[in-house]
């Protein structure tokens, strides 16, 4: 055995280890060279064998070539090391600013939000300010102040959610007792303890007088929200939404709620819409009026592309949508000392039911799957 072989192993194996292009290579390198089996290996275990005078040559060069082999795989280990992570980082890199992939489905609004807010987008584009009011009402704002004369039907308690203060004593129909419990708001002193002052609000209209308390006039709001009473079936809620709108100045007539109709109501069911007045009675407007809308799935003919009848506007051609008026001077006279004098002004108000409209639009046949939370409904409307 010579020094050369052993030069020879460790030129060849330096060439082989400089040369590897990856850690797993290196590995095999290791145990090709350095291994049990390998060359080198099998010189160190026979160094005993050998004549005493090689012992000394072959056994210094043998492991002086083992440690330089295994100085070498460290360092190129080090450095194969290195560049894979070096590697695997630039391959991995993540932008946590992209959105997922696949991305992440990040639902949308109900139905019922964005169908108001196609109205406010409307209202708003033609000068008209969201307010809000509050849900829990006082019977002054929610029919007091809204003419509603005493013993109007819907401040009885089947119609209205009646809130009761802890501590006091109210009628309930649930009990027998109260039953036929008189008209509360004629009750007499001596009768019920209780006056029935706090209410679900029935309707938006509240806040007409809410907002003109806070601002003299002109004013032009619209007003989203919620509403209560006590209904339930397959057009008819306990809770529903409103869109209530106001526009009271100098001047404004009966001409100028048909335009601002018009214009709404093109905005919601097609530029081709005609709309239509027909007299009616609210309290606190007049003259009072419900507005029809032409029916967008005949185009105002009652019937369909075949000949049959329109199963929408049940062949009238015609689609009730809302309640309007102009606006009754006993209810500005509620807010005279906000500078709102009936014999200067002047306006309009109108209110209308955010359901409805979104049942027509989009032919939902019962409302109370609006409120169910059934995904595979609500998905639908995207
Ligand atoms: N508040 C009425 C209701 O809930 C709707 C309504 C009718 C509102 C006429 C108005 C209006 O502002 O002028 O049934």
């Amino acid at each position: 055995m010579s020094l050369e072989r052993i030069e020879a192993i460790e030129s060849e194996a330096r060439a082989a280890i400089e040369a590897a292009s990856g850690t797993s290579e290196l590995e095999e390198l290791r145990v090709r060279h350095l291994g049990r089996k390998a060359e080198l290996t099998a010189i160190l275990r026979g160094i005993a064998e050998l004549p005493a005078e090689q012992r000394g040559k072959v056994g210094g060069g043998a492991n002086r070539a083992r440690k330089a082999l295994e100085e070498l795989l460290e360092r190129r280990a080090a450095e194969l090391d290195a560049a894979e992570l070096e590697q695997r980082l630039a391959g991995d890199r993540i932008d946590v600013t992209l959105p997922g992939a696949p991305p992440h489905p990040a639902g949308h609004l109900h139905l019922i939000t964005r169908t108001m807010r196609q109205i406010e987008d409307v209202m708003t584009g033609l000068g008209y300010r969201v307010v809000e009011g509050p849900e829990v009402e006082h019977d002054y704002y929610n029919f007091t102040a809204l003419n509603h004369p005493p013993g109007h039907p819907a401040r009885m308690l089947q119609d209205t959610f009646y809130v009761v203060p802890p501590g006091s004593s109210a009628p309930d129909p649930a009990r027998e007792s109260d039953r036929d419990a008189p008209d509360l708001s004629r009750s007499e002193p001596g009768g019920f303890v209780w006056t029935p002052d706090l209410l679900l609000r029935t309707h938006t209209s509240p806040v007409q007088i809410r907002a003109m308390e806070t601002q003299p006039p002109p004013i032009f709001v619209i007003v989203p929200g919620k509403v209560y009473r006590r209904d339930s079936d397959a057009t008819h809620s306990p809770m529903f939404h409103q869109v209530e709108g106001l526009a009271i100045g100098e001047g404004i007539t009966l001409a100028d709620l048909k335009g601002t109709l018009e214009e709404m109501l093109r905005a919601i069911f097609g530029a081709e819409r005609e709309i239509r007045m027909r007299p009616h009675f609210f309290p606190f407007t007049e003259p009072s009026v419900e507005v029809d809308v032409s029916c967008f799935r005949c185009a105002g003919t009652g019937a369909l592309p075949d000949g049959e009848r329109c199963n929408l506007c049940k062949g009238q051609g015609w689609i009730e949508i809302l309640g309007a008026g102009m606006v009754d001077p006993n209810v500005l006279g509620f807010v005279a000392e906000n500078g709102y004098d009936a014999e200067k002004v002047q306006g309009f108000a109108f209110g209308m039911g955010v359901e409805r409209i979104a049942m027509l639009r989009h032919g939902v046949p019962d409302l109370r799957r609006f409120f169910d939370n059934d995904v595979r409904m609500l998905g639908q409307f995207l």
